[in-house]
């Protein structure tokens, strides 16, 4: 029996402003105020894992134990059947510039030139953990399969948007509004078992 979450405030364990975005729209209707960890100011913890589970309840429990509050982090990532399974848990990093802010452009160009087969297939995953003050945590993950495309398309959405065209449809991520992405999304899927459980 996976426990609920009673109305109130709510952290979200990111700093990432599209996920913000994405979360704010998906809780608005379950009367919980979000607030961002980045807007808090604290700190990003290291990503240690090697799985979006781990990675998603260091987060979580991070932002938890920093602000006493009930807090929900995400974990996500690019699978591209090609590459066996990569960038996966390090999609962020495949995007980070030494010496400057990340650069998704880069980052994209990376996948289309390591990918030289046919094969196009990928996969969004994410992993949403939410924890509660006293520790207990649930963990549920959502996928959204695809493909890839180069060059990249539209200027919607964040991160590899512009490159993902999920199964069934033309457009990519970063062509479409926000309504249809969550239509398809990795995170809204994630999103749609966490509230069927706990909200
Ligand atoms: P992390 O969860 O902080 O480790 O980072 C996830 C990485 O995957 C970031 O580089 C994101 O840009 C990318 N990513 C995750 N979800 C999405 C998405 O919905 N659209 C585009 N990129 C995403």
């Amino acid at each position: 029996m996976t426990r609920r979450l009673e109305p109130g405030r709510l952290v979200l364990a990111s700093h990432n402003a599209g996920k913000l975005r994405e979360f704010s729209a998906l809780l608005a209707p379950h009367g919980l105020e979000l607030v961002s960890a980045g807007s808090l100011g604290l700190p990003e913890p290291e990503e240690t894992g090697d799985t979006f589970i781990a990675n998603a309840t260091i987060k979580a429990l991070a932002a938890m134990r920093a602000t006493g509050l009930p807090a929900l982090a995400d974990d996500s990532g690019l699978e591209v059947a090609a590459l066996g399974g990569q960038p996966g848990v390090r999609t962020a990093d495949w995007a980070i510039r030494p010496d400057g802010p990340r650069d998704y452009a880069a980052a994209m160009a990376r996948i289309a030139s390591e990918d030289s087969s046919a094969d196009r297939r990928c996969a969004f995953v994410a992993v949403l953990v939410l924890t509660w003050p006293d520790g207990h945590t649930e963990a549920f993950e959502g996928r959204a399969e695809g493909h890839w495309v180069a060059p990249p398309r539209g200027p919607q959405g964040f991160g590899y948007d512009p490159m993902f065209v999920p199964e069934g449809e033309t457009l990519t991520f970063g062509e479409m509004t926000p309504e249809q992405k969550a239509r398809h999304s990795h995170r809204a899927r994630a999103f749609a078992a966490l509230a069927a459980a706990c909200l």
